[in-house]
């Protein structure tokens, strides 16, 4: 069987500004909330910060040249949001908004697409300070910090992405508190959730006020693929419950408009959702050209007496469960080969999520905005970086996503996570998800054999035989 992929699919990868671009003092740029956790003793693996990261922001035209290289379709890269509004507040600093003007330039001259987010977790620190995502404010300031890049940015770039995974900003980030700002309040993660669904649409409303009609919005999302361990109603009740939790909560309103009776009903011993406003929802539920997709493993859970730890938090162990209200569900290792991040390697699991949105709202096209896997690559002898572990978790995705197009998923595109080894939040550069390795102490960019595999299938349009 051949599989071969739609004209027109793009295949791309994926970077983040605090994992990727450094120059963290430069150019008017003030801290952001990983500035401050990063810099904090004991929170990220290794003292690490993005201070220098790979140095995306002196590198990035040679980066560019070698996406063009690689033969990529497209870029997705994220806007860091304290590099061209520091402090949240006020007007642009025209320095920051060079940068992406020119890396914009860049891909466009030579042919790459850009896909911008405009936020992938670098809140600017005064925010945080006057209350962070649990305060309504926030949703309004990003709003304006929406209509700023939309205004400078809008002439060429057409695909944009208002959050990048809200799960993670509000159950890691105030919830777990392995993610900065570090809180541990489910109250907070809840609220946080809240005002994140109302940010996204408060920006999509800016960001259609300034960008021309050609513009396509989206959001990528980290939907969970939830299994249960047995058919057993406790069981079966506890994968509904994180369910809603790790996706419902989300498209609940952005794709229906209302939170599900299920998700207020677990909840209402934390809260009374009051915090959700009249014509909240209907902002929220701005119509959307395309949803992003973001996919590495599945959960598996239970909800019995036997509780394990918490974990599959995704992004490091936190001492509390980023489950605001189900903290008693356990959950346990899937069966099967894992990555470098202990994540259990399942291709299903991406075919389950494109059918699952294929079949709940079939008219909005998809894309997978991440995919990858961090695995311990290093050099041989000769330079060279071999790792044939990506290539197969890459096969295995890529085919699962085939197998979703020719059952009717409108699957517009697939972004690898990453193009590089980079900052892995709080593993610091101790995971590579990179297609290119990064040597960082002199930042020798050394694309892996991944990357080479990556590009012909790109090229060829076309998922070779395993
Ligand atoms: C996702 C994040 C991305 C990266 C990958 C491994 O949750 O969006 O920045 O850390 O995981």
């Amino acid at each position: 069987m051949t599989h071969r992929f739609p004209p027109g699919f793009l295949w791309g990868s994926a970077t983040a500004a605090y994992q990727v671009e450094g120059a963290a003092r430069e150019g008017g740029r003030t801290p952001s909330i990983w500035d401050t956790f990063a810099r904090t003793p004991g929170k990220v693996l290794g003292g690490d910060t993005g201070d220098t990261a790979v140095d995306h922001f002196h590198r990035s035209t040679q980066d560019v040249a070698l996406m063009a290289e690689l033969g990529l379709d497209a870029y997705r890269f994220s806007v860091s949001w304290p590099r061209v509004q520091p402090t949240g507040r006020g007007p642009a600093v025209q320095r920051g908004l060079d940068f992406y003007q020119r890396l914009v330039d860049d891909l466009l001259a030579r042919g790459i697409t850009p896909m911008l987010t405009l936020y992938h977790w670098d809140l600017p620190q005064e925010l945080e300070d006057t209350g962070g995502w649990p305060q309504r404010e926030t949703a309004y300031r990003f709003a304006e910090y929406a209509r700023i890049v939309g205004e400078a940015l809008g002439d060429r770039v057409e695909l944009w992405t208002t959050l990048n995974e809200p799960w993670c900003s509000a159950f890691l980030g105030y919830g777990s508190g392995v993610h900065a700002p570090g809180r541990t309040d489910p109250v907070a993660s809840l609220r946080a959730a809240h005002h994140l669904n109302l940010a996204h649409g408060l920006a999509a409303d800016a960001l259609r006020e300034v960008l021309p009609a050609r513009a396509r919005l989206m959001i990528s999302l980290n939907p969970a693929v939830v299994r249960a361990r047995s058919d057993a109603p406790a069981d079966l009740d506890a994968r509904r419950q994180i369910d809603a939790l790790a996706t419902r909560i989300f498209t609940g309103p952005l794709l229906h408009g209302a939170y599900p009776d299920d998700l207020l009903a677990d909840t209402a011993p934390l809260t009374d959702w009051a915090f959700v406003q009249d014509g909240d929802l209907a902002i929220a539920h701005h119509p959307l050209d395309a949803l992003g997709i973001n996919y590495y493993t599945p959960s598996l859970v239970s909800g019995g007496t036997d509780n394990a730890p918490p974990r599959h938090d995704g992004h490091g162990a936190g001492t509390r469960s980023p489950w605001s209200g189900a903290e008693h569900i356990a959950f346990h290792q899937p069966p099967g080969e894992r990555t470098e991040m202990g994540w259990s390697i399942d291709p299903s699991g991406l075919y389950d999520l494109l059918l699952r949105f294929h079949h709940e709202v079939p008219d909005l096209p998809l894309y997978i905005t991440e995919n990858g896997a961090a695995f311990d690559d290093e050099p041989d002898a000769s330079g060279a970086v071999h790792d044939p572990a990506r290539i197969a978790y890459l096969h295995g995705h890529l085919a699962a996503a085939h197998r979703a197009l020719a059952d009717g998923v409108d699957l517009r595109g697939y972004f690898l996570w990453s193009l590089m080894d980079n900052f892995e939040w709080s593993y610091g550069y101790s995971k590579r998800f990179g297609a290119v390795h990064i040597d960082y102490p002199t930042q020798t960019r050394t694309p892996k054999s991944s990357a080479h595999w990556y590009a012909g299938v790109a090229r060829a349009n076309e998922l070779p035989d395993a």
